[in-house]
């Protein structure tokens, strides 16, 4: 029994997080830390967009502030924790990442996400550096990145050789200008990320190991089978390093 079969099978204050391929297992990570930790938490969510996970830990009993720099996002995140009854715990803050050490108090949060975030800022290092600044001492990080190895894969079982060539060579793991995203990362260069900044990496997981391969019918057909083959693979090589995301759960000392 792997640790993420024994989280999902301890009932926790954390009830009710929809459980996707793209979810399940951040949850059940983030769920352990919970569980260590009975008070109600400080928690900063970095790009926290609409609050995917910012409503649901308010949700739990958890303070929850949200920067993004999209007014959008943080209108929906703002209508989404008022229609969930939790709109006093969370608050909406729009302002960019990479200005993050300016706009959080140093040593304040017990716990810290970002999420899909480090692919699109200016200066990765310097935004995981405020993170890490922004946790008190034993703060957790939960940091989730795009995986090269996947989009490398994607792109050629699309057909697009020339793209997944660009990619595999490229030293920041993009397409070139047209590429959406700015990196992307193996688990190794993750790690180093944060280490740079003085978090100790606890647990790395691959997060949609399957999900993007499979044809729709058989994702959308076989939801719970494919969350719970998702988990089982989420640690163990090679599945890990081939998913479409990486997280990442780091700790200041
Ligand atoms: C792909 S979404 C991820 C949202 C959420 N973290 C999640 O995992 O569901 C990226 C989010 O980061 C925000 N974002 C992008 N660049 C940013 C920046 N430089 N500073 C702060 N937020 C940024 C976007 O507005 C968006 O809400």
């Amino acid at each position: 029994m792997t640790r993420l079969d024994r989280v999902e099978q301890t009932p926790g204050r954390l009830a009710g997080p929809p459980l996707t391929p793209r979810t399940a297992v951040i949850w059940s990570v983030l769920r352990a830390e919970l569980e260590r930790r009975p008070d109600a938490l400080t928690v900063l969510d970095v790009g926290g967009g609409t609050g995917g996970f910012a409503v649901p830990l308010a949700q739990a009993g958890h303070r929850v502030t949200v920067v993004d720099a999209s007014p959008d996002a943080l209108a929906a995140l703002t209508r989404r924790a008022a229609e969930a009854g939790v709109a006093e715990r969370v608050r909406a803050v729009q302002g960019d990442g990479d200005a993050l050490a300016g706009l959080v108090e140093p040593g304040s949060a017990d716990l810290v996400l970002c999420h899909a975030v480090l692919e699109v800022v200016d200066d990765p290092a310097a935004v995981v550096a405020a993170l890490a600044a922004a946790l008190r001492p034993g703060g957790a990080a939960s940091v989730l990145v795009a995986g090269r190895a996947a989009a490398v894969l994607g792109r050629a079982m699309n057909g697009h050789l020339d793209v997944a060539a660009a990619l595999a060579a490229d030293p920041a793991g993009t397409a070139g200008s047209r590429d959406t995203l700015r990196r992307r990362y193996d688990a190794d260069g993750a790690a180093a990320l944060l280490g740079a900044a003085g978090l100790v990496v606890e647990e790395i997981h691959g997060v949609r190991v399957l999900a993007d391969l499979l044809p729709a019918a058989v994702a959308d057909g076989q939801p719970a089978a494919l969350v719970e083959l998702e988990r089982a693979l989420a640690a163990r090589a090679p599945w890990r390093d081939l998913a479409a995301q990486l997280h990442l759960f780091a700790r200041r000392p």
